[in-house]
């Protein structure tokens, strides 16, 4: 990208003839990707009776709803071949790392490039448990949430909330170009809000699931793993012997680092928007939290088993995927909008859940959802719209036989997700030619420019689209409206 396009290179070139114009041009191919900028130069008169907001005279533009095939970015953190099913996080196959490595030493290596020596972990480890404590009045904005918050709106509220306390990893207090120096000053700024952020996670995730449960909040613990920690805070009511399950703390640990990054997802994409106004890491993870949040992205391990129950016995399985076939149900958990085979990580986890069985007992969905695999394997439907499970249809299982709630499950998704959304924000802070802010075009197809009308001349505009809908009041102000007294009653 950015060559232009007068010195494009003759054999690894695109031709492009603009039959309004007759004009050819040559566009360069880099990394088999081209500049959509530079299509900007293809321009043509504006035909006759064209509306003006087609801006024609300016060059063409490029249409991506839903970013289907356009490269914001170049990176080096994971690549996906969706078709072949393949996942590597900076070269490594994800199979390897799951067998031989563990949540925050592939942390390390997303967000620093390689694997660390013992030595670099050891740094990294301690950098990252030290920063797990949070200030104690932290206790009080978690206790302000309504008893049945959903724990990912306290999570993304959490994470924002976190922001308040660094006014010194705060751009828009010391300087735009904080994050983006380069400089030893700033990569230790910068690496100390990774470490916090990553260190916090847990903290607050189990903050979120203490508050709820009536339990008071545990100070993070000493000389425990990663997901040990975290185990310990949500779980820890006062023994004095108190360890996690070491079975299901390792599998935690190896469902964080199969989830801690997935590269430019929904949820990293919007980090990386935020990110790219200069604000600070807090604000910018956070709304990837809330993004992640959706039913289409980390919800979807929730929704496959509220679609497991609503299923119920393996017996109702075929009438359920009749109605997906016929568009009244979505089959969550399968399709993704890179694989289009399995996806290599349900293997890691379906394997994992045995594991897991053999500590909790088996999980009542489980023969449902089984059949529901085999159902949609074969089918039709699904084959050929290369439809197959993701990650999320059999994670939700081994959450639930952990004993975790179902919208707790999101959660569980976000906490390591944060190890990725940290690395692809560090990547862009340090990208060459310094951070663009991204900026997308749109197509308008709105009104024409018309002139302002007054009250009197309106014509009105109906619809149910067009107009506020009518919308229910709660019942406390309904009964208040009809016990107020309008002045009609004789006394
Ligand atoms: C992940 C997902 C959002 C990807 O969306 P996408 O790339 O935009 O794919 P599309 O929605 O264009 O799907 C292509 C076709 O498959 C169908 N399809 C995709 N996922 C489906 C599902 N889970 N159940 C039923 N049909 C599905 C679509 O209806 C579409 O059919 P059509 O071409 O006849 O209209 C989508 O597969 C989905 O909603 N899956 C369920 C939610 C989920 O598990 N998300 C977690 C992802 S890790």
């Amino acid at each position: 990208m950015g060559r232009s396009l007068e010195s494009a290179a003759s054999d690894n070139t695109l031709s492009v003839r603009d039959n309004r114009t007759g004009k050819t041009y040559t566009i360069p191919i880099e990394d088999n990707s081209i500049s959509a900028t530079a299509f900007k130069a293809i321009s043509a008169p504006k035909a006759k009776g064209e509306r003006e907001e087609n801006e024609t005279e300016k060059g063409l533009r490029v249409q991506d709803k839903g970013f289907l095939n356009t490269a914001v970015l170049r990176s080096k953190i994971t690549y996906i071949d969706g078709d072949a099913g393949i996942l590597r996080y900076r070269g490594y196959p994800i199979e390897q790392l799951a067998l031989q490595s563990s949540h925050l030493e592939t942390a390390y290596l997303l967000i620093y490039g390689s694997l660390p020596t013992s030595a670099q972990y050891k740094v990294f480890q301690g950098e990252v448990m030290h920063h797990s404590v949070v200030h104690a009045d932290a206790e009080q904005f978690f206790r302000s949430f309504r008893y049945d918050a959903h724990p990912m709106a306290i999570l993304t509220s959490a994470l924002a909330y976190l922001g308040s306390y660094y006014s010194e990893a705060n751009p828009s207090l010391q300087g735009q170009n904080l994050f983006t120096k380069g400089d030893a000053a700033s990569l230790a700024i910068i690496d100390k809000q990774i470490f916090r952020l990553i260190g916090k996670a847990t903290t607050l995730a189990a903050m979120a699931y203490r508050v709820r449960q009536g339990r008071d909040f545990v100070t993070p613990p000493t000389g425990l793993s990663y997901t040990g920690s975290f185990l310990y805070q949500m779980d820890h009511l006062g023994e004095t012997d108190y360890k996690p399950n070491p079975v299901l703390e390792k599998a935690l640990d190896v469902l964080f680092l199969i989830h801690a990054d997935h590269e430019l997802n929904a949820s990293a994409t919007t980090v990386l928007q935020t990110g790219s106004s200069l604000v600070d890491p807090y604000s910018a993870v956070a709304a990837g939290c809330a993004s992640l949040y959706g039913p289409l992205h980390g919800g979807a391990n929730e929704a496959v088993i509220r679609m497991l129950i609503s299923i119920g016995r393996p017996g109702n399985v075929p009438a359920f995927i009749e109605a997906v076939k016929k568009r009244e149900k979505v089959l969550s958990g399968f399709g993704h909008r890179v694989y289009k085979t399995s996806d290599p990580r349900s293997f890691i986890v379906r394997k994992m859940a045995d594991e897991v069985f053999e500590v909790t007992g088996k999980d009542e969905l489980l023969e449902t959802a089984m059949a529901l695999h085999e159902a949609a394997m074969k089918d039709e439907y699904f084959v050929k719209r290369k439809l197959a499970p993701n990650v999320d249809f059999w994670s939700g299982l081994i959450y639930r036989a952990m004993g975790f709630p179902l919208d707790f499950f999101p959660v569980l998704f976000a906490v390591p997700r944060v190890v990725g959304w940290l690395a692809h924000w560090r990547q862009m802070m340090l990208q060459d030619g310094g951070v663009k802010i991204w900026r997308p075009r749109q197509i308008y197809v709105g009104a024409p420019k018309r002139d302002y009308v007054t009250m009197e001349q309106r014509v009105p505009v109906e619809g149910l689209r067009e107009t506020p809908s009518a919308v229910a009041h709660s019942g406390i102000s309904k009964r208040t409206m009809l016990a107020s007294f309008k002045g009609k009653a004789k006394l």
